[in-house]
């Protein structure tokens, strides 16, 4: 930390109401690359949030009323200033995530890249005009923002998935409530400091954190005054959120877990799908909902592409992200890493084998855990059946490109798939057969601001980013306007 430019983006407080709550009760802050730790934050708790609630609906009324441009002009400002600071942000990231700092840069710019889309976008928020069943009458739908917003988010994207809630929510003139994840507090009270820079205004913008994950989410789903919440997070805590939110009949939007398949055809580019799958696998050590977790080769092409891609992943160097040369960092904790390790070995039981890695990295301090490959899997192995959230590629070999569609969806999730192949034929079916709200189609990165993010099935509900994303902090009211003969 003694290497940012800018030491005042360090902030250890929740920020509520355009102010910095300090307290006694402090939490550590690990960097997962040494165990090391980097700072302690105070520890906010359910008064906290509370507070914030109310913040956000004082400071409703103004913001909303604002025009859309003069809420671009200041998302335009906070943009800028997450640009300019992009390497301290990146280090900050780095630091407490672990992921490799020019990754963590790009989550900087990926997360920003939402603010200044949906800057733009609030300007479109277009109504309608029906023609009405009677000559007396007009019929007018206009959208309103939703009201206060609440949001939980995880640690692996800890910059750009709260940039892709506030963004949106604050573009279409809600306010906005965030309680970032715990183990990586510093990126979010960052992104708080440079919002007030920008100028927006106290209440509109406030981080909660705290420990108490519980009698915070209970607030942020359950107070009176929250009109909408959005949860970025696995699937069983989506379920008990949303479950929560039913007792006040919450707006609620869920980005869930994931199952990605990554299908290979026999027609596929091979050294194509090989980079593509290197991508989709060990972007931020496989700590990613839409992360390829089960690559499915057909048969005539398994031998080339297991040898290829196992060749280009052993190259891959695991290590501190401050390191230039590490492309793979720590995961976020130890447990991660038994849990990651767990499926491994009793997939190996199962009767997977062992292509690559397979362990813990001794060497070091930290929770790294070597790139592994496994082949001969099938879809039932621990490996294949749960979101491995880990640097991990099963290889499951199939026939026929049904075999591929119905292994592809056998799971409760639907967030991304990815397929590679250049028969239009297949291309099409393919696309259209896979259950899954996102497909990358000879492309194993998809995630911009200008596309609609989100899963179907277990994966949740709702879209972020795109011209879809603004529809979710908006409400549709209809005027009847009568009387006109
Ligand atoms: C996630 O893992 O939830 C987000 C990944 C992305 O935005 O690409």
């Amino acid at each position: 930390m003694d290497k940012l430019n800018d030491k005042s983006l360090l902030k250890q407080h929740s920020y509520i109401n355009g102010k910095w709550h300090s307290g006694d009760a402090k939490f550590d802050v690990i960097n997962p690359a040494t165990d090391e730790v980097l700072t302690q934050v105070t520890n906010a708790g359910v008064a906290e949030a509370e507070l914030a609630v109310k913040a956000a609906k004082d400071a409703l009324k103004a913001w909303s009323g604002k025009s859309a441009n003069e809420r671009a002009v200041l998302l335009r400002n906070w943009f800028n200033l997450l640009m300019q600071h992009q390497d301290d942000l990146g280090r900050i990231l780095t630091l407490e995530q672990g992921k490799p700092l020019a990754e963590a840069k790009g989550e900087i710019a990926y997360g920003a890249s939402f603010i200044e889309w949906f800057a733009e976008e609030g300007k479109r928020v277009y109504g309608d005009t029906i023609p009405a069943p009677s000559s007396d009458k007009r019929i007018i739908v206009i959208k309103q923002p939703v009201g206060v917003v609440a949001s939980i988010t995880p640690w692996n994207f800890p910059n750009a998935m709260i940039a892709r809630k506030a963004a949106a929510a604050l573009a279409a003139g809600c306010t906005f409530v965030g309680r970032p994840a715990t183990q990586t507090p510093l990126s979010a009270l960052a992104m708080a400091e440079l919002a007030e820079r920008a100028g927006i205004p106290a209440g509109v913008f406030n981080i909660v954190i705290g420990e108490d994950a519980k009698g915070i989410g209970k607030v942020l789903t359950q107070h009176p005054d929250v009109a909408k919440f959005t949860f970025t997070g696995s699937t069983n805590v989506g379920k008990q959120l949303i479950a929560q939110g039913a007792t006040s009949v919450k707006k609620v939007s869920m980005e869930l877990g994931g199952n990605a398949p990554f299908i290979v055809f026999n027609d596929a580019d091979i050294d194509a799908a090989v980079e593509g799958a290197v991508l989709s696998k060990y972007r931020n050590a496989g700590q990613t909902c839409v992360c390829t977790n089960r690559i499915l080769v057909q048969q005539r092409v398994a031998k080339e592409f297991t040898e290829k891609f196992t060749a280009a992943v052993a190259k891959l160097m695991t290590g501190n992200g401050l390191d230039d040369s590490v492309f793979i960092g720590p995961m976020i904790s130890s447990s991660a890493v038994d849990n990651v390790d767990k499926l491994v070995q009793d997939s190996i039981k199962a009767g997977a084998k062992l292509e690559l890695g397979g362990a813990r990295v001794q060497v070091v301090d930290g929770n790294f855990y070597r790139p592994t490959i496994l082949s001969q899997v099938t879809n039932d192995m621990p490996i294949a059946a749960n979101e491995i959230f880990g640097p991990v590629s099963p290889i499951i070999s199939f026939e026929t490109e049904q075999d591929a569609i119905n292994i592809a969806n056998d799971t409760e999730y639907g967030l991304a798939a990815y397929f590679y192949a250049r028969d239009i034929g297949t291309i099409w079916r393919v696309a259209e057969g896979l259950d899954y709200g996102m497909v990358g189609i000879n492309e194993g990165l998809i995630s911009n601001a200008a596309a609609p993010f989100g899963g179907v099935k277990q994966s949740g509900s709702g879209r972020e980013g795109s011209k879809y994303g603004l529809d979710d902090y908006l409400e549709i009211k209809y005027l009847c306007m009568g009387g006109l003969n």
